[in-house]
């Protein structure tokens, strides 16, 4: 069908570079850069020169719009393992249909060796436990615009990669997570790095404060605007996921003044910014790339 001929010729683009820059190159790990996360690309090496593509180039390919993504692929070597790395995403919220979210990820899936997807994101935290500048790794998820039908999935089943009924109960692979944290311990890090859940969202707005206990009420730790499209394709073509997300804000979950109160408590914190997301994220953006590297020198 015509989205099968839209990876392949975006595939087609991508091998013709490599011919033309490599001799040969099989990306193993596929990294995707989130919000203010992009640094990672520091760690690629610079021998031999990595190759980058900007996404409006490739067939099929949609630019990202947001303040703080780029918009290309980066092949090249990370600690000696073949690597692509995804920087700037798309996001529902831009526009795209769900399944166009994720074309990028099937298109680089059918280079046909990419076994291991890395994806960072910023997101805000409903769990109390959380501070800004905390890491947490992703061991589980709620979609609730795919519980609602947008799903990036939904449509005619590409039968070569997975199932119709793509089971999600072991999304976020355990020895990735192990990895994660031996490495963290390792490099004698001593940010925060918890373990839970990521609630996605379509955004793009920021959670209303009821919006906020409700998702923590149904088990989410923090919440986001990506990432698990990419993860639910991901494994639906056998991809094993490694996710990390970066807190840069708490969302409040505290109800508002009353207007029936006579005397209501201002609350000063509680509006989220763009900007916030990307300062805390150029903060801990070094943790992350380090932690990034030592988990690939391990793939
Ligand atoms: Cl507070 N909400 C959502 N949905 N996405 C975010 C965020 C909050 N902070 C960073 N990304």
């Amino acid at each position: 069908d015509e989205e099968r001929l839209l990876i392949g010729r975006a595939v087609e683009y991508i091998k013709h570079s490599f011919f033309e820059h490599f001799t040969r190159f099989e990306p193993r790990t596929l990294i995707i850069c989130g919000s203010g996360l992009g640094g990672v690309v520091d760690k690629v090496a610079s021998n031999p020169q990595p190759l980058s593509i900007s996404y409006e180039k490739i067939p099929g390919f949609k630019a990202s719009t947001v303040a703080g993504h780029q918009g290309k692929l980066v092949f090249g070597y990370m600690q000696g393992s073949p690597v692509v790395l995804m920087c700037g995403r798309l996001h529902y919220y831009e526009g795209h249909a769900p399944h166009e979210t994720v074309f990028p990820i099937r298109v680089l899936n059918e280079l046909g060796c990419v076994k291991n997807l890395i994806v960072t994101n910023a997101c805000g935290s409903v769990n109390p436990n959380y501070r800004d500048g905390d890491l947490m790794c992703l061991n589980d998820h709620i979609n609730m615009p795919g519980l609602a039908g947008q799903h990036p999935l939904r449509g005619p089943n590409f039968e070569e990669y997975g199932s119709r009924f793509q089971a999600l109960s072991d999304a976020y692979d355990l020895e990735f997570r192990k990895l994660l944290f031996a490495k963290r311990s390792q490099l004698g890090m001593d940010r925060p790095l918890h373990e839970g859940v990521y609630t996605y969202v379509s955004g793009p707005t920021f959670e209303t404060r009821a919006e906020a206990r409700m998702i923590r009420l149904f088990g989410g730790d923090v919440v986001g605007m990506s990432t698990v499209p990419e993860v639910i394709v991901a494994r639906h073509c056998g991809i094993k996921v490694l996710a990390l997300s970066l807190i840069t804000n708490q969302v409040v979950t505290e109800p508002p003044a009353s207007a029936l109160d006579a005397n209501p408590i201002p609350i000063s914190r509680g509006k989220a910014t763009h900007e916030e997301v990307l300062e805390a994220g150029f903060l801990a953006s070094v943790d992350v790339e380090r932690l990034i590297e030592a988990v690939v020198s391990e793939l």
